[in-house]
Parts: C-alpha cells; sequence; structure tokens
C-alpha cells in the first residue's frame, strides 16, 4: 500500500536466543518494529526499523498526562504454515473510537492493517507454533510533543511492536482465582473506561497489586456507582454461566468492547446457547454459587484467550465455581476459538487476515 515504506532491517535476528519453550507475556519482543508519526493531523513517514529504544524528552505529554490508546490483537500460523492475524479489522476500529475519545487524529482501517501485514510478514519467523502460543502484536499511539500544559497534542506516533508470548495467565488452562473489588473502581460513567488507554490500566494497579498479595491473580470490577453490578476484569471480559444461559455484562460505555468477546458471544449463539448482554449483580452471582446454578464462569480477552474463573472471593468469602475446574463450554470455546485462530477449522465467520509470508512487499530495502 505504501509506494515509501522505508525498511531498515535488523543488522543481527534475536530469534535464536529466544526459548520458545519458556515465552512469558511480552518480555521478549521480535526484531523490528513499525513506526508512522502524525503532525497536525496528517499521518507519514511509514517505517519499519529494528525494535529497539527510542528518545523521549522528560517533557513529553504522554508521560505527565497520559495521552496514548494502544491495542492487543494476534498472529498465529497453523499446521498449514499460513500466518493470520486475528481480527484487525475490529481492532483497527476500537482504535479509532479509542483515538476519538483521547484527541488523537484518526488512523484509518487500511493503514493500521497495513502496517501489522508488513511487520508480521517481515517477523513471521518469529510467530510461535504451540496452541496457546501466539506472536502478540502491540499497536501503540502516544503523544511526542514536549510541553506540560493539560491540552491535547497535535503531534504523534504510531508504533506496533510484536512479541512471541503464552496465554496471559501462567495457569495457562488451569483455572484463575479472582477478588471481586469492593472499594476502588476501574471507570465511571461519562469516563474513559471503554477506551484502551493508559489510564485505565494505571487505574487498576494499586487495587490489582493489593489482591495480589492476597493471592488473587486479578480484579473482578464492579461499577463505579453503587458498586453492585459486574464490569470486567481489566485484562479481559467476564462471562457467567447460569444454568443454560450465559450472561456477560452489556456494553454500556464503562468497559471495554473486547474482540474475543464479541468473538465468544457469535460462537455461542451460532452454537445454540442463549447469550445475554445486560446488567449481572454480583449478588446474582453470590447467590447463584449457593443454589447451585453458577455452572461456570470464564474470562474472554485477546491476551488471557478464554481463562476458566474456578474461584472468586466477595465479601471475605471465596466462593469456587464447579470445583474449581474448567467447564464444558469453557474447554469448548477454547478449542473452537483456537481452532480458528490456527486455521485448524473453517474460518466460516471470515475473521483471520491472511498473511503473505514469502517476501514482505516492501519496496526499499536497507541494511
Ligand atoms: C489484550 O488482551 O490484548 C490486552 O491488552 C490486555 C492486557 C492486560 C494484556
Amino acid at each position: 500500500m505504501w509506494r515509501d515504506l522505508k525498511v531498515t532491517r535488523a543488522a543481527n535476528s534475536r530469534l535464536a536466543e529466544v526459548d520458545f519453550d519458556a515465552l512469558g507475556f511480552g518480555n521478549v519482543f521480535s526484531d523490528h518494529m513499525f513506526s508512522m508519526t502524525c503532525s497536525d493531523g496528517e499521518w507519514g513517514d511509514p517505517q519499519i526499523l529494528p525494535y529497539g529504544n527510542i528518545e523521549v524528552a522528560p517533557g513529553n505529554a504522554t508521560l505527565h498526562y497520559g495521552q496514548s490508546v494502544f491495542e492487543g490483537l494476534k498472529a498465529f500460523i497453523g499446521s498449514d504454515n499460513v500466518a493470520r492475524v486475528f481480527r484487525p479489522d475490529m481492532n483497527a476500529r476500537r482504535l479509532l473510537s479509542s483515538c476519538e475519545r483521547m484527541c488523537i487524529p484518526p488512523l484509518d482501517e487500511e493503514t493500521f492493517c497495513a502496517a501489522i501485514d508488513e511487520l508480521v510478514a517481515l517477523d513471521h519467523a518469529w510467530i510461535p507454533h504451540k496452541r496457546g502460543q501466539a506472536l502478540y502484536v502491540r499497536p501503540l499511539i502516544f503523544s511526542i510533543e514536549n510541553h506540560l500544559e493539560v491540552r491535547p497534542s497535535t503531534e504523534f506516533r504510531f508504533i506496533v511492536m510484536t512479541a512471541p508470548v503464552r496465554a496471559y495467565f501462567d495457569e495457562g488452562v488451569g483455572p484463575i482465582a479472582l477478588k471481586v473489588e469492593e472499594t476502588y473502581t476501574r471507570s465511571a460513567p461519562g469516563g474513559i473506561g471503554a477506551a484502551k488507554t493508559a489510564g485505565n490500566y494505571a487505574a487498576s494497579l494499586y487495587p490489582t497489586q493489593r489482591g495480589v498479595q492476597d493471592g488473587f491473580v486479578q480484579m473482578v470490577w464492579l461499577d463505579g456507582i453503587e458498586h453492585r453490578y459486574v464490569e470486567e476484569v481489566g485484562a479481559m471480559n467476564i462471562f457467567f454461566r447460569f444454568k443454560d444461559t450465559i450472561v456477560t455484562p452489556d456494553l454500556h460505555g464503562t468497559i471495554l468492547p473486547g474482540v474475543t468477546r464479541d468473538s465468544v458471544i457469535t460462537l455461542l449463539r451460532d452454537a445454540g446457547h442463549t447469550v445475554e448482554e445486560r446488567r449481572v449483580a454480583i449478588d446474582e452471582v453470590v447467590e447463584s454459587v449457593h443454589n447451585g446454578e453458577l455452572l461456570e464462569v470464564f474470562g474472554a480477552g485477546t491476551a488471557a484467550i478464554i481463562a476458566p474463573v474456578g474461584k472468586f472471593s466477595y465479601r471475605n468469602e471465596v466462593l469456587t465455581v464447579q470445583d474449581n475446574q474448567a467447564g464444558e463450554i469453557t474447554r469448548w470455546l477454547y478449542e473452537r476459538l483456537t481452532d480458528i485462530q490456527r486455521g485448524d477449522t473453517e474460518d466460516k465467520y471470515r475473521w483471520n487476515r491472511l498473511i503473505a509470508i514469502d517476501e514482505p512487499s516492501v519496496t526499499a530495502v536497507t541494511s
């Protein structure tokens, strides 16, 4: 798509140093990154360059006021040796809406997807092969302006980096324990909860640190007004199976509209399950544990994939879901979703974007 894409290849690949049997989440990055800059609303200067440090002045507005947005998506390689990126169009649209909320000039879907195509094509050897692993793609836009006024910047940088990863939680497909947060909130009506922006994650750090000290992996956030309704888990959206109905909080502006959330709803409905998107009171969840109607709880997110929840604590009571085992629908979803992502089954929804990996379509190559 670009006539003027400048590619500077890394002099030496770091790939041989990576232990693909011991991947973490986002602590190893592939050889290259994509970069564009924006000045007064115009995006330009597309480049691929070796992944590495960038210069940031101490007065950089992002460091002070957090004007940044990001995305998370994944590239897979299946047994057919084809590289696929899962639903980048949806991430592109979510990025656009995050940009609007954070006063960042729009970056169009075609540019977003083409940047990922080029980068994944060039670093395709970094895509892990095992189920549960992937090449995580992290697009990021941030202000590169140097000023201390609290106002939207006019200069930005768009960087896409990639990292070979395992699933976000150490537990893999084993159930995780969550703590329902009763004091702190992640977002409030009218706030930035639906945008994928740094501030939402910053707000979660202190309460999550306390939860981790108590032995939990993450927090279940409740609504910011009454502390009564379940919102999301921060790294993923959440689903409850009450007998034969699967329920997830509706998108009402304070939670992130997850791409995996949307995929899960489609897969479940297509398989004949009843899915309700509605308010879920924490009291309803607790009561359904006590009366045996809560059959499964799972999280869904790009990084987390499908994460079974085996325990959660609320008001000092630790509640166990189905003997702390991954439920039948949770296991089915994990297999179904990862089969589609890896190309092991028909992609009937046309979610995968296929990447031509023989030669990146670059026009200028420097060494
Ligand atoms: C993702 O799932 O891609 C996210 O951005 C969540 C993050 C906490 C890793």
